[in-house]
């Protein structure tokens, strides 16, 4: 499939504070497919305290798999996690490669949403350290990173990459973190946007919007770099079986 790559949406239901039910995960299948997007990753929440069997999780997401089939949804559905660093302090390597996106693909981390974790950004500095690639989730949303960009530039000269949102670039999360956005892709900073959706009318995926936004507002920044050929490049196909 080609088309828009979604690294970060929480699709597989039941079971965050994404859909419901099969009902609600297919509408946003669905609404994924009119927002242009052919591959999305579902990450559900990781954290310290929410932690769901790796096992249990590749179940789900083939379940979600069939019941797409089922309704011919034109949707590759790839599988990760949305891992909070304070859930990294206590991940093995196993468990860290089982959560990669697509298995091939970056892990998607996200930093504190609130201050006074002391340092927050060395266990990622570890992952990368150990040869696993980094996404981070929403920097623009992260007060630490919204008051100082170099934590951020830090982590990216180290090798992560960033992943901003859909919806913060047209506003939906306030003015700061639209202009921190803005600053983020002006400074080279942002590698991919994702629509980090987890409901089809709540938290809808508004993608195609944000490039429009984009387009007139920032034309010098490359949407299709960011929702289609980036994201393709950090999911690299398997290496074949011999
Ligand atoms: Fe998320």
């Amino acid at each position: 499939m080609s088309g828009r790559i979604d690294l970060h949406c929480h699709l597989l239901p039941d079971l965050d504070d994404g859909p419901a039910d099969d009902g609600d995960a297919l509408a946003l299948a669905w609404a994924l497919v009119d927002d242009g997007v052919t591959t999305v990753a579902a990450t559900p929440h990781r954290t310290a305290r929410f932690k769901i069997p790796v096992l249990e999780l590749r179940q789900r997401h083939a379940a979600l798999v069939s019941m797409l089939a089922h309704h011919e949804v034109p949707l590759e559905v790839l599988l990760g996690s949305e891992v909070a660093v304070d859930a990294l302090l206590d991940m093995d390597g196993t468990e860290i490669e089982a959560l990669r996106i697509g298995e091939t693909g970056p892990l998607l981390v996200e930093l504190p949403q609130r201050e006074g974790f002391g340092d927050p950004t060395w266990p990622v500095h570890e992952v990368l350290d150990s040869g696993v690639p980094v996404l981070l989730a929403h920097p623009e949303r992260i007060p630490l990173l919204q008051a100082d960009l170099a934590p951020l530039r830090a982590l990216v000269e180290r090798g992560a990459h960033a992943q901003v949102t859909s919806g913060a670039v047209i506003g939906r999360y306030g003015r700061t973190a639209q202009s921190v956005a803005m600053d983020m892709l002006a400074a080279g900073l942002i590698d991919v946007i994702a629509s980090d959706a987890h409901h089809h009318e709540r938290r809808p995926p508004e993608t195609g919007t944000a490039l429009e936004w984009l387009r007139t507002n920032r034309p010098e920044v490359d949407g299709d770099g960011l929702a289609v050929h980036t994201p393709r490049v950090l999911i690299p196909p398997r290496a074949p079986v011999s």
